[in-house]
């Protein structure tokens, strides 16, 4: 491991090496093994740090002002490196993947149905479908939580696509493919050695079949419209598009969906990791928990559900969400590949270089966030200073390529939590309990925990007698 110091015009920042125990996979095997521990090893060495991850060559930039420019800059930054490369081949070229140069034309396109005047509308249905969720739950059963939030997240984002196009088995499926998709593509980040990806293992199998089927399911959904009525949701939108309707240039089928793919995986998994993690943290923050369920029961007053008039009294429900996407940010890891050579933080990157960074790095900054393992959603309530922490806070990234359902997933998170909150609180199983881990997203992936009521004169079911 070494360490140089270069200038740049307007500060010195520094500039290292991180060197791997395996010359072959460089930093690869660091992080897949501990991928937590590794990253937070980073700033030891420099502001920007140059790992290898196979072959390749990459810098990691550990200094939030260094990882704002270069979010704020894509024309130099670009989205690309292993990453991005393994998710085009999901993806296509969407919203999600494209270049810099496709990325105005298409975030015009789908941007307005996640619009914050269009959120409103939608926390209807987040409420609806989190209330039929913990409905069927009963006392004291276990409940398996990470896959219940990730099939209460895909069927909020289905229908805000497809609208009620998709029926609960293909829902299922897709929340299926999707946990392959994730491990998948994090092995194929990390160690982007096309090869091996290519041999006929039972997981390349597994990873190329859970490709295949949601594709499949996307492109039967798409089929299906074309022979019914029009209808008011994302596909509609876009199959318009391909007839020229509207202002924009036409859209190709082709993209129409790469639009759907990407907006469905990326809607159903960060936002269903974020709740999973916030039930996660709340069972092991009991004060935390009391001051939540106080204001839900104040907000709800009796009500099963809130509706988008309660969103800005969930205070604390709200620093509940942002403080747990601090901890443990689901988006935790990403490229970006130079589009030409560039000097950076005094260092000179070629052209075709890949820069990385990430905001679980940033958010443990104790610089930025004093005690940063510390649980702590009082940081965000208003007041507070945290949100003066200079950028270090990017769960949803910053920039033009900042995270298109930003608000709608703050919004889907918070009502959410709160419906479930307002009759059932969450209980870890005796025993360790399953730490948030790291694929392309990060969180509890098997989390089972139980449920007890929170009502003293309930039924089985946790709601107040006579409700
Ligand atoms: C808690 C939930 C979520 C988190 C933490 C999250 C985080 C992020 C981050 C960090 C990025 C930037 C990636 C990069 O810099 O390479 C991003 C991009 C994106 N996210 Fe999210 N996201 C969440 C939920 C959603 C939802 C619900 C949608 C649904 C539409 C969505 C759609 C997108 C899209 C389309 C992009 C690409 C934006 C662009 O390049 O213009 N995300 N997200």
């Amino acid at each position: 491991m070494s360490g140089t110091s270069s200038r740049a015009p307007e500060r010195a920042w520094s500039v290292g090496t991180a060197s791997g125990m395996f010359p072959f996979l460089g930093c690869g095997i660091a992080l897949l093994r501990r991928p937590l521990e590794f990253l937070r090893s980073l700033p030891a060495h420099g502001d920007l740090v140059e790992i290898r991850l196979g072959l390749q060559r990459a810098w990691v930039v550990c200094h939030p002002e260094l990882v704002q420019r270069m979010l704020r800059d894509t024309r130099t930054f670009d989205k690309g490196g292993p990453l991005y490369d393994r998710l085009r081949a999901l993806m296509g070229d969407g919203v999600v993947t494209c270049p810099a140069a496709e990325h105005r034309r298409q975030r015009r396109l789908v941007q307005p149905a996640f619009r914050p005047s269009r959120v409103a509308g939608h926390t209807e249905l987040m409420a609806e479908e989190a209330e039929s969720l913990c409905h069927g739950w009963r006392a004291g059963q276990q409940v398996g939580v990470s896959a219940d939030m990730l099939a209460l997240t895909t069927r909020v984002i289905s229908r805000v696509l497809f609208s009620d196009s998709l029926d609960a088995a293909t829902t299922a499926e897709i929340r299926r493919c999707l946990a392959v998709v994730v491990r998948g593509l994090f092995v194929r980040t990390v160690i982007p050695i096309d090869a091996l990806f290519r041999l006929p293992t039972p997981a390349n199998r597994r990873y190329r079949h859970a490709v295949g089927r949601v594709h499949a399911i996307v492109d039967a959904a798409i089929a299906e419209r074309r022979r019914g009525a029009p209808r008011d949701d994302l596909l509609g939108t876009l199959l318009a598009a391909t007839r020229g309707d509207g202002e924009e240039a036409s859209v190709t089928d082709r993209e129409v969906r790469d639009q759907l793919v990407s907006l469905l995986l990326t809607g159903a998994e960060s936002t269903a990791l974020c709740l999973t993690s916030v039930f996660s943290l709340l069972a092991r923050h009991p004060e935390a928990e009391r001051r939540l369920h106080a204001e839900v029961d104040a907000v709800l007053a009796g009500r099963r559900r809130p509706g988008p008039a309660d969103l800005p009294r969930l205070v604390y429900t709200r620093s509940v969400v942002t403080e747990t996407l601090r901890h443990w940010p689901p988006g935790w890891l990403f490229t970006r590949v130079t589009t030409r050579e560039t000097d950076f933080a005094g260092c000179r990157l070629p052209r075709g270089s890949t820069v990385v960074y990430s905001p679980y790095l940033l958010h443990h900054d104790p610089v930025s966030f004093p005690d940063p393992d510390r649980f702590l959603p009082e940081r965000w309530l208003p007041g507070q200073d945290a949100g003066a922490s200079h950028g270090a806070m990017i769960p949803f990234a910053a920039g033009s390529r900042t995270c298109l359902g930003d608000t709608f997933s703050m919004a889907e998170a918070t009502v959410s939590l709160a419906t479930v909150a307002a009759r059932w609180r969450l209980r870890h199983l005796p025993g360790p309990v399953e730490p948030p881990r790291p694929a392309a997203t990060l969180g509890p992936r098997s989390l089972v925990m139980t449920c007890e009521s929170r009502n003293r004169d309930n039924t089985s079911t946790g709601l107040p007698i006579g409700r």
